[in-house]
Order: C-alpha cells, then structure tokens, then sequence
C-alpha cells in the first residue's frame, strides 16, 4: 500500500476485547499508510495490550485515563478529538456501543467521542450472542441513525470457541474501508462492470495463448468503483490478486467463457468498464490430450476470432456507459482514439504497455468526445479513482 492516508490524523480508541491484539497491527498499518495515529484505550484493553505496544508503533504517547495529569489543560478529551480527521475504535466492544448509543461518557475514550467534531468507525468485536442480543442490535440501529458509520462485524470462528457474527474485521479489512469511507460517493446506486486480467485462450489441457496482464489496473478500477459507492462486478481471467472488499468476483479462463459472463450481465449495468487484456485470437479446438512432441514436425496451431466483448456490450440496444482500455506501444493518442470510434464507446483510457503490464504504478490518459485528459502518473488505485470520477462527472452530463 502507498501513502494513501498522508496528512490524515486518526484517533485509533481501543476497547477491552481479545481483539485488542488486532488493534496493534491495525496501528502499524495506519502508520504505513502515512496516517499520524493517536492512541486512546479504555481500562479494559490495557488488560489485553499494554499502551507501550501502542506506544511503541504509533510513534506518540498512549493515552488511557480522563485525569492525565500530562494535559495541562486537563482536557484531553476536547484536545485530542479536535486534532482528529476521524475517530476510528477498533474493537469496539458491546459496551462502548452501548455507551455511544446512549450519550454516555464515563472514561476518556466516550467523552472525546461525545465531544468530537469528525466522523466516528467503529469496528465492533464481540461474541455472537452478544452481537445478536437486541440491546446491541437497538444501541447499533441507533448508532447508525447517529451517522457512527461500522466497519464490519465478520463472521467466523471467535475467541470463546463458537461461530458466527461478531467477529472484528481483519486490520487489512478495516483500512480497506476506511480508505472507501473517505472517497466521494460519485457512483452510489450504480451497477458498474469491469473486465481485468488476460484471458487464457488453450492450446491443450496444460499450454495455451495468454499475455501479462497482471490483473491490478482492473482491480483497482473494481476497489475505485466500489469506493465510490456502486455495486461492482468484477469478472477476470486467470490473475492472482485480491478480490477488492465488497467487489462480487467472476472468474473465468478464456475470452469465450467472459464474453458469455459478461453479456448475460451488461445489459442490467450503468457503466462497463473492459481493462482486460482479451487475446484476440484462440486456437480453434484445443487438443483433447497433451500434444506430443514429434520428431522433425513443427505442430501448427490454427488460430480463429475471439468475439469483442466491448464492441457486443456497446452494441446492445441500450448500452450501458462503456470504458475502454488500450494498451500501445507507440502513437497512444492515435491509435487509443481510432478504438474507441470503432467500437463506438464514449471513453476509452489509454497507456503505454512499458507503463500498463504488471507493475503498481501506471501513465493513463482519457480519451472522449472533448478531447484528452492526461492523469498524473502514479499508483494504479490513484489513477483508477479519477477514471471513476471522470466517468461519474460524464455520466452526469449524459
Ligand atoms: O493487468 P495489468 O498488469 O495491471 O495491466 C493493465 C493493462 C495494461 C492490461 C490495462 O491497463 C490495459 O491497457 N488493458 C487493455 C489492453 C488492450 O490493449 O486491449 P485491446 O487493445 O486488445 O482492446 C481494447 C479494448 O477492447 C479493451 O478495453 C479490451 O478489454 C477490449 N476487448 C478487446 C478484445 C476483445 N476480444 N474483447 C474486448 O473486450
């Protein structure tokens, strides 16, 4: 992850839950992400974790008791929610929930909660049935009226043997969401989907036709588009990257297999956004057994068309809003531009393929009816949040 969170000053609370343990890699994650974190635990998570771990990883002094005599003022609850961008309490226990829902503030962390003037996440962390008691249930339901936005429970195996909601999220889940909660809700109610990865195109049961798409410029317009809101369906082919949270994942091998995903789909979708690296040619069968090596024989492979699967969805009598990808090797602006007139689509991104395949960063530039937008170069999520943006503002004039 790159510094995503620069500049941004969190209060992390900690509650008194086993997950207490997960907070402190929490905190290494937030520092990582170039987050300043500002620790505040209540008694009960100083029996799980000792503030000098939070300490020790935040860079900054934990604070943990409402009479600190090291404020001078004696308001570290005014002071310390002043400061914050956001207030994020990562586990929060069933009480603490309890707490907020009722205005209560006993103890440093509620006070400051009660006090504060920026947006409150809590990550609650309980058993289950503590979770599902009504009390919680009511005291969450109030919570969310209040505009406290929650992060998750999970669900799976807890602490006290049993299985079920209650869960905290992973410490990766949880900055996962929080990076989403502070992005635009430019696509919010939209249906948006996206193609990403090669495509495997078989040769025989173990060889085949494929190319270097890694995968993450189309996850990372999936993550992007998901942040902004929308309900995003990703279908890709053969990749190893992380399904971006809250994405529904497709996967499939060949252009054949996605092209029939994807047009049993499209036409229920707001936008279509193909990053894939589609092979545009396949073998005409593939061999049923592994082809043997025969001396002195060169195998041929007769090739036929893949179908375009972005021209088919573009086509539809009532397309969605269709994006494009083309990766060049030379005269970007001219060839990206001849795509996108045929296949008929409003947007098409374009980059060179020394910038585009495999790696994190990538140069992206926009090509639409008004001209081109050149993107600042930079990480492929930075790059895939102003493509939404800029297709969100162009959907807007539509
Ligand atoms: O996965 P990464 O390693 O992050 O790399 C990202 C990328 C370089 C693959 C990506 O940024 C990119 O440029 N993808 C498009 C690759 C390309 O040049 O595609 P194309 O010129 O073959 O096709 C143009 C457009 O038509 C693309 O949107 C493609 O998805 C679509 N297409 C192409 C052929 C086909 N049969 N069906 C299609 O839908």
């Amino acid at each position: 992850m790159h510094m995503e969170l620069q500049g941004k000053h969190i209060v992390l609370g900690v509650t008194g839950g086993i997950a207490a343990y997960k907070a402190a890699e929490l905190t290494r994650l937030l520092v990582k992400a170039g987050a300043t974190v500002q620790v505040v635990m209540t008694a009960g998570a100083t029996h799980f974790v000792t503030p000098v771990t939070f300490q020790a990883l935040s860079g900054r002094t934990v604070f943990t008791d409402q009479w600190d005599g090291r404020v001078a003022n004696n308001m570290a609850h005014i002071d310390l929610s002043r400061e914050a961008d956001l207030i994020l309490v990562a586990p929060a226990s069933a009480d603490f929930l309890a707490k907020v829902a009722h205005g209560l503030a006993d103890d440093l962390l509620t006070t400051m909660v009660l006090a504060r003037d920026c947006p409150l996440l809590a990550a609650p962390a309980m058993n289950r049935q503590m979770w599902e008691n009504p009390a919680t249930q009511r005291n969450v339901a109030t919570l969310t009226v209040d505009g406290v936005t929650l992060l998750g429970p999970g669900c799976g195996e807890q602490a006290c043997g049993e299985n079920g909601d209650g869960r905290m999220l992973e410490p990766e889940e949880i900055v996962e969401d929080l990076l989403a909660f502070l992005q635009p809700k430019c696509l919010a109610g939209k249906k948006v989907l996206i193609t990403a990865g090669p495509t495997f195109e078989a040769i025989d049961p173990v060889r085949g036709i494929t190319n270097l798409s890694s995968g993450k410029m189309g996850f990372a317009v999936a993550r992007a588009a998901r942040e902004a809101g929308a309900d995003v369906t990703l279908v890709c082919g053969p990749v190893a990257q992380p399904t971006p949270r809250g994405v529904t994942r497709i996967d499939v091998r060949g252009a054949l297999e996605m092209h029939a995903v994807v047009m049993a789909r499209a036409a229920a979708q707001d936008v279509f956004v193909g990053v894939a690296a589609v092979a545009d040619y396949r073998p005409q069968a593939a061999a049923e057994h592994k082809l043997k090596k025969d001396d002195g024989a060169l195998p041929a492979i007769a090739l036929v068309e893949n179908p375009d699967i972005l021209a088919d969805v573009a086509a539809l009598p009532n397309p969605p809003f269709c994006v494009g990808f083309a990766a060049e090797s030379r005269n970007l602006a001219e060839y990206a531009q001849k795509k996108r007139d045929r296949k008929k689509i409003p947007l098409i991104a374009g980059n060179l393929i020394q910038h585009g395949f495999g790696g994190d960063e990538n140069t992206l530039t926009l090509f639409d009816e008004a001209g081109q937008t050149p993107l600042h170069p930079g990480p492929k999520i930075e790059l895939a949040r102003s493509l939404i943006g800029h297709v969100a503002r162009l959907l807007e004039h539509r």
